[in-house]
């Protein structure tokens, strides 16, 4: 990876690729590129953290490594696992051959399957490593990974230890369903993506729907902001804002057609309570309030 940038370089670059950051998050990556460190991304759902990673690994030309974390992933299918199917077969194949060279050789690189954390160590360019959703995971495999996090290397019993040439550049995101460890949290950066204030969320549905009026993009994003405020059980985060105004794409204000703007809220309301909650007067006040 080339020198670091500084915020105004980050954020302009994320721009150029869609991503549309606010300056904390801007920081945030300035500083966790110049101190080398994770950065922790919590948040609501919807609101771009795992989007983050990815317009990281574009704007500085890398690899991307994902691992999504769910409850009961454990090493072998983050770090490694021998391919015993294969090493079955060589056995076969091999039967009365030396048993040491047999050994040697099942338990070689062509046997071995590499996982999103051993790929990450051993890319020659620093990739951006998303560990996604890791609150998913169990509270064992987060004490693992504090582990590879502070040395980045691994050791395989039968190849060896194997260290990071270039340092991975981490991002984890956690939804908040269950506390991360104190351990986790020291070790890394930290920001709290929020939903964005309306001009950014406005820019955010320009930047991703350029056919989009932009008097209809910024009545939108005030449309959001005040049904955030609503008493929600499922609050609509920036992907539901998108998928909202991609369906009202060519409209040039919101109380031009309160029919579409009925129909489209099957994009932003989830739930039958909400559903319910929110009766056609409440949406008329709302998209009023937010012309
Ligand atoms: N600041 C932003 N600029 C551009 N697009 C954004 C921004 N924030 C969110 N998006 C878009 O919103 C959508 C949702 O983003 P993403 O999947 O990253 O959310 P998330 O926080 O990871 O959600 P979840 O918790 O459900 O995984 C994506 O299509 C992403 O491109
Ligand atoms: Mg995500």
């Amino acid at each position: 990876m080339t020198a670091p940038l500084d915020r105004e370089a980050i954020a302009e670059r994320l721009a150029a690729t869609g991503y549309v950051p606010d300056r904390d998050l801007a920081t945030a990556l300035a500083l966790m590129q110049r101190l080398g460190r994770p950065l922790l991304l919590e948040g609501e759902a919807g609101v771009g953290k795992t989007e983050i990673a990815k317009a990281l690994a574009e704007i500085h030309g890398t690899r991307l490594i994902r691992l999504q974390c769910w409850e009961g992933l454990d090493r072998a299918a983050a770090l490694y696992e021998w391919n015993y199917q294969r090493q079955l077969l060589a056995i076969k194949a091999r039967e009365g051959h030396d048993a040491k060279v047999v050994e040697a050789e099942i338990f070689s690189e062509a046997y071995l399957l590499e996982r999103p954390l051993l790929a990450a160590i051993r890319q020659e360019t620093a990739p951006v490593l998303l560990i996604d959703e890791i609150d998913r995971a169990d509270e064992e495999f987060e004490a693992f990974l504090l582990e590879l996090l502070s040395d980045f290397q691994v050791t395989i019993p039968e190849l060896g230890t194997i260290t990071a040439t270039s340092v991975p550049h981490v991002i984890l995101t956690s939804n908040a369903t269950r506390e991360l460890s104190d351990a986790l949290r020291r070790r890394c950066l930290y920001h709290y993506v929020d939903y964005p204030a309306p001009d950014r969320e406005a820019r955010i549905l320009l930047a991703r729907l350029p056919a989009i009026d932009t008097a209809l993009a910024t009545q939108i994003a005030r449309f959001l902001a005040k049904l955030r405020k609503e008493d929600l059980a499922k609050v609509p985060g920036v992907a539901e804002s998108l998928d909202f105004a991609a369906s009202l794409v060519g409209l040039a204000d919101l109380r031009e057609d309160p029919d579409a703007v009925r129909d489209a809220l099957i994009a932003l309301l989830k739930t039958r309570e909400d559903r319910a909650r929110l009766a056609p007067q409440v949406i008329a006040r709302l998209v009023e309030a937010s012309a």
